[in-house]
């Protein structure tokens, strides 16, 4: 039977499978941490409140790169490196979605227009991030390991995205939410198609790797294209709209940098 369940239980059953996923993972994470760590270094004086924040969003990501790491290596594994194809953080970039790293690199000041561009950025691929933590977590439920380092993750996800909706929701009624709703429109537009091919590519090294028969890695890319014409009809909505979350100052606490479950 062809299950998500299922196909989460091959990888995670194979070494080298398992090894590809969690390095892509892994570096998606430390992406992530790296450009949070520089965007809070470069925070303009008038959202001088936000620069904690995005720091404490930069030490989560590099948390869950170190957990995920730490996963391969209870397996006795070593992170392998990453295909191109499959960076997602790399392909938003190169898209031009969020801040330029070369525009980061330069270390000077944000405006509140990058900021706005931040945290879009960050609305859309949150809401990524904490769905898909969501469905790991719900397919990794008899394998301990993986799923505590999971629910840790899970857990951050949604914090990063509870204050982006807030941060966003701020930044809208101090008069910057037309940007905000252009920004989030062409972002998620933007992220859907790449994550489409991320996912595509991912599914092709791994089936590779699983020695996965033509009609089965078939069935599994019109499954990621079915996905994608959803949401490219209107799914893609629920990526941009903004709502005072439940949780609120979800990245008000101090910058925890230890992963605690290992
Ligand atoms: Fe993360
Ligand atoms: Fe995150």
């Amino acid at each position: 039977m062809l299950s998500v369940r299922t196909i989460y239980g091959e990888i995670f059953d194979n070494d080298e499978a398992f090894g590809l996923f969690c390095s892509i993972a892994a570096s998606g994470e430390a992406q992530g941490g790296w450009e949070n760590g520089k965007i809070a270094a470069l925070v303009p004086g008038s959202q001088a409140g936000l620069a904690a924040k995005i720091a404490r969003h930069g030490a989560d990501e590099d948390k869950h790169g170190r957990i995920f790491t730490a996963l391969l290596r209870k397996r006795g594994l070593e992170p392998v490196p990453v295909p191109a194809d499959t960076d997602y953080t790399m392909r938003l970039e190169a898209a031009g979605i969020g801040l330029a790293h070369a525009r980061l690199r330069r270390e000077q000041e944000l405006t509140e227009a990058g900021i706005v561009t931040y945290l879009a950025h960050s609305r859309v691929t949150e809401q990524r991030a904490s769905e898909q933590m969501r469905a790991l977590r719900r397919h990794a439920g008899d394998r301990p390991d993986i799923a505590r380092a999971v629910r840790v993750i899970s857990n951050d996800e949604d914090n990063h995205l509870a204050y982006c909706h807030e941060e966003l929701l701020r930044l809208a009624a101090a008069g910057h939410g037309e940007v905000i709703r252009a920004m989030l429109r062409a972002t998620a537009l933007a992220e859907l198609a790449i994550y489409r091919d991320v996912s595509l590519a991912v599914m092709a090294h791994l089936g590779g790797i699983l020695g996965w028969p033509r009609p089965k890695a078939a069935v599994l890319a019109a499954g990621i294209r079915g996905v994608h014409a959803y949401e490219r009809s209107g799914g893609w909505r629920r990526m941009v709209s903004l709502r005072m979350p439940a949780r609120r100052n979800a990245l008000g606490g101090p910058v925890r940098a230890q992963a605690s479950h290992a």
